[in-house]
C-alpha cells in the first residue's frame, strides 16, 4: 500500500538548513495499523506531510499503491497535530465534517447524514450546529477525526490526534481506531509520542531516531485482537506495571 524509499527532507538552504529525515525507509501493507513513535522534533509531521504530498521531500521516492505521490492522493485523510488550525472557524461542526466529502460525489442529504453518523462515532452527536471555537480543544480534535472517519479514506494518516484529549477519552478514541480499522478495512498510520497506545492500537511500531529522523527500530506487536486493556493472566501475576503499561508490558 505504502513504499517509501530512501526518503530525505532539508528545510531551507545554506548555513541555516536542517536536514529533518534522512535516508527513511518504510513499508506498510494494506490494511496495517502502523504506530510510529520518535523525539519531540525529530521530523515525525514532516514525514506525514510528504506522506500526504502537502511538502515536495529533497530526496527519495514515497508510493502510494504503486503511485508515486506528487500531490494529496484521493483516498487518504490526515488528521492532523494542530486541530486549532485545521476546522475553519467560520463553519459549523457539522459542514466541516461534511465538507471534504462533496470530492466523493454525495449530495448534499447524503453528505449530512455522513457527518451525522461519524459526529456520533466519536461522541458529538449534539454538536452539528455548534462552530469549532464553542467547542473544547477535545471536542475539536474528536471533529476533525469524524471528518476523517465520514470520507472513509483507504490510508488515513493520524498525526499524534489525541495529544489535546483527557485520558478517558484518549481511550475510547483509541478503540474508536481500532473499531472503525476492523470495519472499514483501512491502512491507518499513527504517530504518537505514547509508547503505550503505539503497542495498544499498532500492528506494528516503528521507531524513529532523534533528528534527522529514520528508523532505527521496527517492532510486531503479537497481542491479540481484539485488544484488551488488562494483560493475560500469566502477565498479570507477575506485572506491577501501571494499567495503560499493560498492554507495553504483555508485549515483553
Ligand atoms: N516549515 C518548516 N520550516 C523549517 N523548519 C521546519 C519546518 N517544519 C518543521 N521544521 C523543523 O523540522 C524539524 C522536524 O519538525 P517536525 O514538525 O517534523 O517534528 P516532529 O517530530 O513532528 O515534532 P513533534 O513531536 O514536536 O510534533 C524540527 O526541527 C522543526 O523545527
Ligand atoms: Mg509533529
Amino acid at each position: 500500500m505504502l513504499e517509501i524509499a530512501d526518503l530525505t527532507h532539508t528545510y531551507g538552504t545554506g548555513p541555516t538548513a536542517h536536514r529533518a529525515i534522512d535516508g527513511l525507509d518504510l513499508k506498510v501493507a494494506e490494511g496495517d495499523l502502523l504506530s510510529i513513535v520518535g523525539p519531540s522534533g525529530c521530523g515525525k509531521s514532516t514525514l506525514l506531510r510528504s506522506i500526504a504530498g502537502l511538502i515536495k521531500p529533497t530526496g527519495g521516492t514515497i508510493r502510494i499503491g504503486g503511485v508515486p505521490v506528487t500531490r494529496t492522493p484521493d483516498n487518504l485523510a490526515v488528521v492532523f497535530q494542530d486541530y486549532s488550525r485545521s476546522l475553519f472557524p467560520w463553519m459549523s461542526v457539522a459542514d466541516n465534517v461534511a465538507l471534504p466529502l462533496r470530492r466523493r460525489g454525495m449530495n448534499a442529504k447524503q453528505r449530512r447524514q455522513a457527518a451525522a453518523e461519524a459526529l456520533e462515532q466519536v461522541g458529538l452527536a449534539g454538536a452539528e450546529g455548534k462552530y469549532p471555537w464553542e467547542l473544547s480543544g477535545g471536542m475539536q480534535q474528536r471533529a476533525s477525526i469524524a471528518r476523517a472517519l465520514a470520507y472513509r479514506p483507504s490510508l488515513m494518516l493520524m498525526d499524534e490526534p489525541f495529544g489535546s484529549v483527557d485520558a478517558q477519552t484518549r481511550e475510547d478514541l483509541e478503540d474508536l481506531v481500532l473499531r472503525v480499522r476492523g470495519t472499514h478495512n483501512m491502512t491507518i498510520l499513527l504517530i504518537t509520542h505514547d509508547i503505550d497506545e503505539s503497542v495498544y492500537v499498532g500492528d506494528r511500531v516503528v521507531v524513529l531516531s532523534k533528528a534527522p529522523a529514520t528508523v532505527v527500530k521496527e517492532l510486531r506487536v503479537d497481542l491479540p485482537a481484539p485488544r484488551s486493556r488488562s494483560p493475560p493472566a500469566s502477565t498479570r501475576r507477575s506485572c506491577t506495571c501501571a494499567p495503560r503499561s499493560a498492554a507495553w508490558c504483555a508485549a515483553g
